[in-house]
């Protein structure tokens, strides 16, 4: 991308974090695991991932092949969508992946399964996870192909009452913001950021990174972006 490497970058991006990552209960990737949905980028990813002990979740992107990711990415340590629980919370990757688009929307088959998750586990605080951003960031070009029933999505969120965070990809920045007690969080690019808060595609090079949430038994959520050279 732009002359980057991503594969090296993503190295150097775990390289960077294995001392945190010593740490870390899971690891969450936010989609784009791909740009060009070939079977090499998958692989690619699980070599990469391989010589990690934890957990690796992920869900797609609007590069992704889902049904790619599924066949090299839902098996011994790697989890492709679905849900997973730690502590007292619960963790649920949705897929806001539309086939052939850019933007994405979630189904109402996948939006009724977070609302039976949140519902079977009232008990527990939950992290939701997809690719596309429900909330707009203020970046035109961005928020134009964003979740496009991300009012939707919120409502549910909302409604469920035991939604603590909510955490995408796809815009290749640190965003931070807070809705009625519910963290909203971007993670930021493994590859090049886009420029933040801004209405036009721009490309900031130089900087990779990654996103640290840590998820306390009391619902809190601490997080910070942690940044690598490229
Ligand atoms: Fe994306």
């Amino acid at each position: 991308m732009h002359d980057l490497n991503t594969r090296n970058s993503m190295q150097r991006v775990i390289d960077a974090a294995l001392a945190e990552l010593d740490g870390c209960h899971a690891i969450l990737a936010t989609g784009d695991l791909s740009q060009d949905e070939s079977e090499q980028a998958y692989r690619d990813f699980a070599r990469i991932m391989a010589p990690l002990d934890q957990p690796v979740l992920s869900i797609p992107g609007n590069h992704d092949n889902p049904a790619l990711m599924r066949t090299f990415l839902d098996q011994g340590q790697f989890q492709f969508c679905g849900a997973a629980t730690g502590s007292n919370w619960l963790i649920i990757m949705l897929s806001s992946h539309l086939s052939g688009q850019t933007g994405g929307a979630l189904s109402e088959q996948e939006l009724d399964r977070m609302d039976t998750l949140l519902g079977q586990h009232p008990e527990r605080h939950a992290l939701i996870c997809l690719h596309h951003q429900p909330v707009p960031i203020g970046s035109q070009w961005l928020d134009g192909i964003g979740l496009s029933n991300g009012e939707e999505f919120m409502r549910r969120v909302h409604q469920a009452g035991n939604v603590r965070g909510v955490v995408w990809g796809h815009v290749h920045q640190e965003f931070q913001s807070e809705n009625a007690g519910i963290a909203l969080l971007a993670g930021p690019s493994t590859c090049h950021q886009f420029v933040a808060a801004c209405d036009e595609y721009g490309v900031e090079k130089g900087r990779s990174g990654y996103r640290i949430l840590n998820l306390h038994t009391n619902g809190r959520i601490d997080t910070r972006v942690n940044w690598v050279e490229t």
